[in-house]
């Protein structure tokens, strides 16, 4: 669904934020990018959905180049990133329709997905109100609704948890279990371990830009817990 092969990227100033890097999200998977801030998770997720140029290497969603075909591919994916920008004098709904038209989603088919998410997320009272009085976390959920709507195959989240309540971070994980057993994948990023414990089939472990680990959870944890795993392999690598 997602290869990466070989990936280099260095910023303009001389920073190599990613090391030829390779990693495969398989059909199904749900996929947790680990590493600490600075390590390269967001340039690889950027260069993954088309918005980061690189210098070498290859990234394929479901076969189909990011470099040379990112039409096909945006079709295919959703990304959310860290720090979604929305239009503030939207209002919630306006904004959903406003990217439903944009991959043509039918009415009915934008409806009732809309309604399905925006109840789970208890956000369907807030629908008709400007993006502007939307707190974080609203705009996370509306963010996330957003980019469910045209159905991708492929959901690359940058940090999805970060400043979600409880409840929604539950909402969250329930949202891309399901997403996954319907057999589509999830890549995403997170500095939270216990959430990639729980909730990935796979893991990638990424330091300094380079891959330091990556494979099946249960692969890489043995009989530890994937915070001692985590620890060991960043300070020893
Ligand atoms: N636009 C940029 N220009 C120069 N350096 C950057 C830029 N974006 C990120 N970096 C650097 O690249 C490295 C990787 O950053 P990033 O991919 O954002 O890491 P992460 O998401 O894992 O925290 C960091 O050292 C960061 O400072
Ligand atoms: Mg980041």
């Amino acid at each position: 669904m997602l290869t990466i092969e070989h990936l280099n990227k260095t910023y303009p100033g001389g920073k190599v934020a990613v090391r030829d890097l390779s990693i495969t999200v398989e059909d199904g998977d749900l996929f947790g990018f680990i590493g600490h801030n600075g390590a390269g998770k967001t340039t690889t997720i950027k260069a993954s959905v088309g918005i980061l140029p690189f210098e070498s290497g290859s990234i394929h969603i479901d076969g189909h180049s990011v470099a040379k075909d990112p039409v096909t591919c945006k079709k295919l994916l959703a990304y959310l990133p860290d720090d979604p920008q929305l239009y503030d004098a939207l209002t919630g709904i306006q904004y959903i329709n406003f990217i439903a038209d944009i991959f043509r989603v039918s009415s009915e088919d934008r409806r009732q997905r809309t309604m399905k998410y925006a109840e789970m997320f208890e956000l369907d009272g807030s629908l008709n109100t400007p993006i502007s009085s939307f707190s974080h976390g609203m705009k996370q959920k509306l963010a996330l609704i957003s980019a469910l709507i045209h159905t991708p195959r492929l959901l690359i989240l940058d940090e999805p948890f970060v400043g979600l309540d409880p409840k929604a971070a539950f909402t969250v994980k329930t949202i891309m279990k399901e997403f996954c057993a319907e057999g589509n994948a999830i890549f995403f990023s997170t500095h939270v371990l216990e959430v990639a414990e729980k909730l990935c089939n796979k893991i990638a472990i990424i330091k300094n830009g380079e891959l330091i680990a990556c494979g099946p959870i249960d692969e890489i944890r043995g009989r530890q817990s994937l915070e001692e795993v985590f620890l060991e392999l960043t300070e020893n690598a």
